[in-house]
């Protein structure tokens, strides 16, 4: 079987787990934690970087951090992860659900002003895919109307709108490492605060509602209770394997863009005779490769394509049933229909997608999909 994924280990993982080890320190915010959360700030111009342990702990960290009360609106796209509406919906937040584009699965940004009410607290945008939002709209929307911005950058590293990386535009923007992203530790994930106002508060929230960090830094005598907070700081042993992998980002980012490169050209013939659809990339973005998916024409096409493939042993798979249609969310969605979050989810399908995917198997992935339209190779 071609699996779906297959996490990459650039090859220094086990030693810096180790030295960490061996230095004594394995809880959080020791020098690897620094060492990536500085990474990320000189790299991508972020202004303050805090790893998590998670992607959804970094959502969550932004909705302590803006204050979500019970009936505080918050809009974010139907096409996405639990996660992104889960952690405000935690603070007692009503989702409005907002569709996506025809073209691409990111938010509509034509259609967010209609969704706005004396309620909205904020916005949040869904990179999908590492392919920007139009982010210029979304920060008039937001400034017009004074709203918070928190991007979901969770498949959104190393990805550029107009020369700008992807994690800067939002008030937050939060990033994953989970093992099926770019750059992995197992699970994992950061908080990108780019909004000088929660510098202080988003290091209170991540060390339980403590103001250890100060007290670290010395600028403190002794550390306390502040406020409220909880547990979202990841050990320097996930740190490590992260470090080991940001260390190698621009080989792991050249090799998959040329996977993507190689299924887009093996690819391109069906969707000229109009049989699938391929990733749509807008001039204001950049690609990240994060993944590489196609669109049947319709959803039992999608699922026969599917068992297909299972049969020729590869492993593709598809993604997000619209939340506003999911058994926790519909009787709370305000029953306006999303059609582009639907047909997205009836028709897509995500490709296997990893560093070590060989040409040879890309080949035969595109010829078992040419063969199952009747076409060949
Ligand atoms: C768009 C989006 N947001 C958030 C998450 C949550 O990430 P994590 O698994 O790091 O919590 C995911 C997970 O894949 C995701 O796809």
């Amino acid at each position: 079987m071609i699996p779906f994924n297959k996490p990459y280990l650039s090859g220094k993982e086990i030693d810096y787990i180790k030295f960490a080890i061996d230095s004594g320190k394995i809880s959080g915010d020791g020098s690897f934690t620094k060492r990536s959360q500085d990474f990320f700030t000189s790299k991508y111009g972020f202004q303050k970087c805090l790893l998590t342990t998670s992607c959804t702990d970094a959502l969550e960290m932004a909705a302590l951090l803006i204050d979500i009360k019970p009936g505080d609106e918050v809009i974010i796209p139907s096409f996405t992860f639990v996660s992104t509406a889960n952690a405000f919906v935690l603070r007692g937040a009503k989702i409005i659900f907002a569709d996506c584009l025809k073209e691409l699965p990111n938010i509509d940004v034509d259609k967010i002003e209609e969704l706005i009410t004396p309620k909205t607290k904020a916005i949040i945008p869904v990179q999908y895919s590492g392919i920007a939002c139009e982010m210029d709209k979304i920060i008039h929307i937001a400034q017009k109307y004074n709203l918070f911005i928190i991007e979901d950058a969770a498949h959104a590293i190393d990805s550029y709108y107009k020369d700008k990386a992807l994690g800067s535009f939002g008030n937050f923007s939060t990033f994953s490492f989970h093992e099926t992203k770019n750059i992995i530790s197992g699970e994992g994930g950061m908080l990108v605060i780019n909004d000088k106002r929660f510098t202080n508060r988003s290091e209170i929230i991540r060390e339980k509602g403590t103001n250890r960090s100060s007290f670290y830094r010395g600028e403190v005598d002794k550390y306390n209770w502040v406020d409220i907070g909880s547990s979202f700081l990841p050990s320097e042993i996930i740190a490590a394997f992260l470090f080991a992998q940001l260390e190698e980002i621009n080989d792991i980012q050249k090799k998959r863009l040329d996977i993507w490169q190689y299924y887009y050209e093996l690819l391109k013939p069906i969707e000229l005779k109009g049989l699938i659809s391929l990733p749509f990339i807008p001039d204001y973005t950049t690609n990240n490769a994060h993944m590489f998916y196609l669109l049947c024409k319709d959803e039992h096409t999608r699922n026969s394509l599917l068992s297909y493939l299972k049969s020729k042993e590869i492993m593709a798979v598809f993604h997000y049933l619209p939340l506003h249609l999911s058994p926790f969310y519909n009787k709370k969605h305000d029953g306006r229909i999303l059609n582009n979050s639907e047909r997205f989810s009836n028709t897509i399908i995500r490709l296997p997608f990893f560093y070590e995917l060989k040409d040879t198997e890309i080949s035969y992935i595109a010829e078992s999909i040419y063969r199952f339209f009747g076409l060949t190779f």
